[in-house]
């Protein structure tokens, strides 16, 4: 591959990454603070719950841009990650140039455990193959319990409600925590969002995000399995 393709590919790679890395920063923040609902109680989180699933369509959208943004940020990293470490032939001086922050190892590993807490959640709360018996309890509402709705708050506390559960949300949350504040930092830089004079304040900013958006989710199984949240239901 000649000099300018191999950098345009890379480049193309870095910036397929931080695109979809806005998308999933942007999912994440989101979904954070609607499970945070979780706190006002069952009312309010099976409302939400009700909620996105009525969005139908939408849901479905969302869905695949989410799925799609996903498969092409661990494609793309794993290209960045071969061409870093040499696996392709390319000459040293390239590689040097284009050693980049973004694909360190620490990214790629924390990024693979990721997935894999990624596909166990999705098998967990939305496919609910993982364990069956907290999947597909209804709750009646409405005006003399007339209608009925998937009881996801229900569902939420009896999965953390299990120890080994819980430690395993709260493992893959932090890992996560780790890759998001290196992933913000690297995303301005790739979208040329940085100047020396704000880096710092980007740096600061991108772990304060990660910070509050692992204080936040993690604090759910927590207080769960000690019984603060949900030992009524
Ligand atoms: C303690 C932490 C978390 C809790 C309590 C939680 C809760 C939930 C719940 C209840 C659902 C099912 C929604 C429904 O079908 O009604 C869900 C789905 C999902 N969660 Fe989480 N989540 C957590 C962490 C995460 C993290 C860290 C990520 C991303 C890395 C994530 C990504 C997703 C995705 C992609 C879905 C599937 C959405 C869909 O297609 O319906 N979650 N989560």
């Amino acid at each position: 591959m000649s000099l300018f393709g191999f950098l345009k590919s890379t480049l193309l790679s870095k910036v397929v990454m931080a695109v979809t890395g806005v998308i999933i920063v942007l999912f994440v923040t989101g979904h954070t603070v609607g499970n945070m609902q979780m706190f006002i109680g069952k009312e309010t989180f099976n409302t939400y719950a009700a909620f996105l699933q009525g969005l139908g369509e939408l849901l479905w959208v969302i869905r695949i841009v989410m799925f799609l943004s996903l498969i092409l940020h661990v494609i793309t990293s794993i290209n960045l990650a071969l061409i870093n470490s040499g696996a392709k032939p390319v000459k040293y001086k390239v590689k040097r140039y284009v050693k980049a922050k973004l694909t360190t190892r620490t990214m790629i590993w924390t990024g693979l455990m990721i997935f894999a807490f990624l596909t166990y959640h999705i098998l967990h709360f939305t496919a609910g193959t993982a364990d069956p018996s907290i999947y597909g309890h209804m709750e009646s509402f409405g005006p003399n319990g007339m209608f009925e709705r998937h009881d996801a708050y229900l569902m939420v506390v009896q999965g953390f409600q299990q120890p080994i559960v819980s430690i395993v949300y709260v493992v893959g949350v932090i890992l996560m925590g780790f890759h998001l504040s290196h992933a913000i930092q690297s995303m301005f830089q790739t979208l040329g969002l940085n100047h020396p004079k704000y880096d710092a304040m980007i740096s600061k900013g991108a772990w304060i995000w990660s910070v509050v958006i692992v204080l936040c989710l993690i604090s759910i199984p927590i207080t769960i399995l000690l019984g603060l949240v949900g030992g009524s239901v």
